[in-house]
């Protein structure tokens, strides 16, 4: 796209003088003095793309030449001349509308925007009657531009192009912030299949399926909340690890899907089938993991019990496999354990930032801990540390977008805050992780709910913030 720069011109659209910045595209400009013109693959807070081409217009320029021109990537220059409703035009976005119902014929805003042109029904060959994604990419730009994390992007050539996945999987790397499905303009479901965006009315249906007790604005669904030590020593209380013990032994777990370090503090998702593998997994690890696909690989392999522990991302994203999974195999009962997080750690950056900041090498971390503002990190048995807050340029990036603190979609949260040193916070969502708190032993203690209230808030806060340009 051209650069606007702070130079005023003027131009003419549909017979108005119309003041614009140089470089601005001409559907801004005319947005100025109120002409609208249609658009579908056309986001402000996203670069334009020409996918649509619905809101062609045509020009005239200098020397006299007329054209067709995509209006929302066009940039207006001194003299030209704009007019939207030419003769020209009005064929043009009739032609491209057809074409559009020939392949989306069920999509209201379609059906819509066809019929303000008069047409009905296009006289085209329907390949597909449930089609509902036009192609226009918002949601790869959305994910890729703003969230930072191009889950999904554009695969095949001609007939076949679709937005997906890579390999058409289950994505490992969506965090369920839901903004592609925001900023489409079909309400595709096209883009629900392998990835997990999760509006408030998913959030609900979740909840209504899944969860039981009284809802808390910032908490969540819950029917207990306290803080708990158990006789593991893992991050704080041990309670993530001595719940999945638990659970194994008790039989309502027959693998579970957890984090391990791989190399030095490199973390991956491993699948664990006993409690020696439960237990070398014990610890936080402030990255993010790829862990989806090893769900899905577990229900192939015919396990049907299956635990997954993981951040609130990796909980939205294990609620919509389970709904998916639950389709062809009734049977399969999955248990959530989630994480409180308020973000998470690209590994070479958290590596990088913790030699610059405290001089110490990550790899050799006997631990790392993120506490009350501060980012802690062990080495034979000596503390370093620093405010977190200097950790920016290693956060990942999406976190921003991502406002569930406490898991809320699990069927059991787990934390630090709330609790006092060396304890868990314990938030019980389902009769699922009631049962799987049966017969563990742990020493109960109070938790502040205010502490956790406020975290939450914050982290609301901030998606909101970030959300802002993408909810026009
Ligand atoms: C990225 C991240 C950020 C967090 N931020 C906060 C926070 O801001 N405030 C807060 O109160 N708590 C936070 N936590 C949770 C906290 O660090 C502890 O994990 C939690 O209190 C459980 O402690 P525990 O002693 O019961 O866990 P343990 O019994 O030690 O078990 C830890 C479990 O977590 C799993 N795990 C470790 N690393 C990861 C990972 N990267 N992804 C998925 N699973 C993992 C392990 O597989 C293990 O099963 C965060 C966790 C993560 C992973
Ligand atoms: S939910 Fe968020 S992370 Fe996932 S594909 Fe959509 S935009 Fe990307
Ligand atoms: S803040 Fe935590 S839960 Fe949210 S996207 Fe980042 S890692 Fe996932
Ligand atoms: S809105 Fe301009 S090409 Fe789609």
């Amino acid at each position: 796209m051209e650069e606007q720069s702070e130079k005023e011109i003027t131009l003419q659209i549909d017979g108005v003088e119309v003041k614009a910045k140089e470089g601005e595209t001409i559907l801004d400009a005319a947005k100025k003095v109120g002409i609208n013109i249609i658009t579908l693959c056309h986001h402000q807070a996203l670069s334009p793309f020409g996918a649509c081409r619905v809101c062609s217009v045509e020009i005239t320029d200098n020397r006299g030449r007329k054209r067709i021109v995509t209006s929302c990537n066009y940039p207006v220059y001194e003299g030209l001349t704009v007019d939207t409703r030419s003769e020209k035009v009005i064929r043009t976005r009739k032609l491209l509308l057809e074409l559009l119902l020939a392949r989306c014929p069920k999509v209201k805003k379609i059906q819509d925007l066809a019929g303000a042109y008069g047409i009905r029904k296009p006289r085209l060959w329907i390949e597909d009657e449930e089609e509902d994604c036009i192609l226009c990419g918002l949601c790869a730009r959305v994910c890729e531009e703003l969230i930072g994390v191009s889950a999904i992007n554009f695969a095949n050539r001609g007939v076949e192009r679709e937005v997906t996945a890579p390999y058409d999987a289950l994505s490992d790397d969506c965090i369920g912030c839901g903004a592609c499905a925001i900023v489409c303009p079909t309400d595709s479901k096209r883009i629900r299949i392998n990835t997990y965006p999760m509006l408030e009315e998913d959030i609900r249906k979740v909840e209504e399926k899944f969860l039981k007790g009284t809802r808390d604005k910032d908490l969540g669904v819950y029917t207990d909340i306290f803080a708990a030590k158990s006789s593991v020593d893992g991050q704080d209380g041990g309670m993530a690890t001595a719940l999945l013990i638990s659970g194994m032994q008790k039989g309502l777990i027959d693998a579970a899907i957890v984090v391990q370090r791989k190399e030095g503090y490199k973390a991956e998702a491993i699948t664990v089938e006993d409690i020696d593998g439960i237990m070398k997994a014990k610890g936080t690890k402030y990255s993010r993991v790829k862990m989806m696909s090893k769900l899905e690989e577990l229900i192939k392999k015919g396990k049907r019990k299956v635990a997954i522990v993981g951040t609130p991302c990796e909980v939205r994203a294990a609620r919509k496999i389970q709904q998916i999974l639950l389709r062809d195999y009734p049977t399969v009962e999955i248990i959530i354990l989630g994480l409180f997080c308020y973000e998470s750690f690209i590994y070479e950056k958290l590596k990088e930032e913790t030699r610059k900041l405290l001089g110490v090498d990550l790899d050799k971390a006997e631990k790392t801990q993120i506490s009350k503002g501060k980012y802690i990190v062990e080495i034979e048995g000596k503390a370093y540390s620093c405010s977190v807050r200097k950790l920016s340029k290693a956060v990942e990036e999406g976190c921003e977008y991502c406002n569930d603190f406490v898991s809320k979609l699990a069927d059991v949260s787990i934390g630090s805050v709330g609790s006092m040193e060396g304890y868990s916070t314990v938030i019980v969502r389902s009769d699922v992780g009631k049962k799987l708190l049966e017969d563990v032993k742990f020493i109960k203690g109070d938790v502040k709910k205010e502490e956790i209230a406020k975290l939450s808030v914050l982290k609301e806060k901030r998606a909101k913030k970030h959300f802002a340009p993408i909810i026009q």
